[in-house]
């Protein structure tokens, strides 16, 4: 962690803790505010169930702050409300959902959040659409808040371009005075680059007091809740804006531009940590990897890979170019799922290799077998899914179709070109295909004058009849 700091000292900002480095903090209540239209996603989903690497956008806010353990977790749901909470049971099954009917701003939605609580000490207060925060930032944050004794802190960010956000309004002392939305900002204060990332910590007694007087003198006509914090610093100059290290964390999502830019870091994000746990990937910007992924070290991933959901990977494996995992792949040690090959609800056995161009769906292939190229694990009817299961030290031929429910048995084959709609018991061959049949110069009788009659002439073909 960072060292303990003046809160009114932009030269050492919080947020540059390693990731998975625990900061003990104690959080007496924590407030998502989720009620929100999302109008500029122009979606028939609410903004906060967007996915980003596997994950809704509000699972992500609420997994960071559930690591705080807060007492009391509250969100604010008012858009898409039937939606919105029963993903926010799912992820905080212990959290109070607040329901706001009409959004009249940050402030209103906090009174209602506040309206039957009964707790002192502090509350962290966050929007649900900034995905990127990591607990170990907000850990910081409370640490230095608890640390300051101040009624609120507000984590602050220095953005490239701080179009549309609040703004930092320091005095001389660079102690905060004001928060200044975009709408409501002169041009001065719209130079200023210090913005609002809409995290704070307030004392619980003195936001209800703040809240409480609240008015819609803006333009937007809302009840801002920013304002509680120069009303704060007016009458006990007990608020500190603190800045954060990595301006990325406080990102929020307001259209898909945002939501992509999102994506795109979480991702990076995601691959760095397996790279340091010991993962080769070749080529971090065409790697897809979602939140919940296993991989452990000595694995090589190749590029344009991408692997969904609560996939494992066990040591020595390779993956890819080209390879993509669904839901329920299990690959064991020393695997080898290669180019233009999908792996769907399927565990494949050590040392097992499936290299090319194949489908393999509800599957459970032993150790040491072979899956040759394009084969298909047939496992839909069109109405049921069916599963195939492959034995140890097996040798599927290329182009094999796999008609599930059906097993292979240990050290069987099937012969190339194979439609496989009966077991294969152990040791044996199944062999499911028509028997050759070669007509003797058929091409120079019906293809006579083609460079392929010319070719076949000059290699000794005569026109004979079968
Ligand atoms: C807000 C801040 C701004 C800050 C920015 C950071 C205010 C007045 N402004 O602006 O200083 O830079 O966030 O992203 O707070 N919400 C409700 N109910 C409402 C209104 C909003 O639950 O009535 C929720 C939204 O769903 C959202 C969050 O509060 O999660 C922020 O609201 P939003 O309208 O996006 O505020 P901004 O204009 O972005
Ligand atoms: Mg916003």
């Amino acid at each position: 962690m960072a060292e303990p700091l003046n809160p009114q000292d932009r030269s050492s900002p919080i947020g540059k803790t390693e990731p998975e480095v625990k900061v003990s903090t104690e959080l007496d209540v924590a407030i998502v505010l989720a009620a929100g239209e999302g109008t500029r996603m122009k979606s028939a989903t609410p903004k906060v169930l967007h996915p980003i690497a596997g994950k809704t956008i509000i699972d992500h806010v609420l997994s960071q702050v559930l690591v705080l353990k807060p007492n009391e977790l509250r969100v604010v749901v008012g858009h898409g409300r039937e939606q919105v909470e029963p993903e926010v049971k799912k992820v905080a099954a212990n959290a109070t959902t607040v329901f706001q009917a009409e959004r009249n701003g940050t402030g209103h939605a906090v009174q209602l959040a506040l309206a039957d609580l009964n707790t002192t000490g502090t509350v962290l207060i966050l929007a649900g659409d900034t995905p990127l925060l990591r607990h170990e930032t907000l850990a910081e944050f409370v640490a230095a808040h608890a640390k300051s004794k101040n009624l609120v802190s507000v984590l602050t960010a220095e953005l490239p371009d701080p179009t549309g956000y609040g703004r930092i309004v320091r005095d001389e002392s660079g102690a905060i005075v004001a928060i200044v939305e975009e709408r409501d900002a002169s041009d001065e204060i719209k130079a200023i680059d210090e913005i609002n990332t809409g995290v704070y910590l307030f004392d619980i007694a003195a936001l209800r007091e703040g809240v409480a007087k609240l008015k819609p003198n803006n333009a937007q006509g809302e009840l801002y809740l920013t304002d509680v914090i120069a009303d704060i610093k007016a009458s006990s100059g007990k608020a500190a804006a603190i800045l954060s290290y990595d301006y990325t964390e406080t990102l929020g999502i307001n259209d898909r531009s945002q939501l992509a830019e999102c994506i795109a870091i979480m991702r990076d994000r995601i691959n760095d940590r397996h790279m340091k746990a010991g993962v080769t990937i070749v080529d971090p910007t065409t790697t897809w990897i979602d939140v919940d992924v296993k991989i452990a070290n000595d694995v090589t991933i190749y590029p344009n890979t991408v692997i969904f959901g609560d996939c494992e990977i066990a040591t020595g494996a390779s993956v890819g170019p080209f390879a993509y995992l669904r839901p329920g792949t299990k690959l064991a040690a020393n695997t080898k799922v290669g180019a233009y090959v999908e792996v769907k609800n399927s565990t494949i056995g050590e040392g097992s290799k499936v290299p090319h161009l194949s489908y393999v769906g509800d599957a459970t292939i032993g150790s040491g077998s072979n899956i040759g190229a394009a084969t298909i694990f047939v496992n839909y009817d069109g109405v049921a899914k069916h599963r195939t299961e492959i034995g140890n030290e097996v040798r599927i031929g290329s182009d094999t179709m796999l008609v599930a429910p059906v097993r292979v048995g240990d050290g069987a084959y099937t012969a190339a070109g194979s439609v496989i709609t009966e077991d294969v018991p152990a040791g044996s061959i199944g062999v499911a295909r028509a028997k050759q049949r070669n007509i003797l110069g058929w091409v120079l009788r019906k293809r006579s004058g083609t460079k392929s009659a010319e070719a076949a002439t000059k290699a000794g073909a005569k026109v004979e009849n079968e």
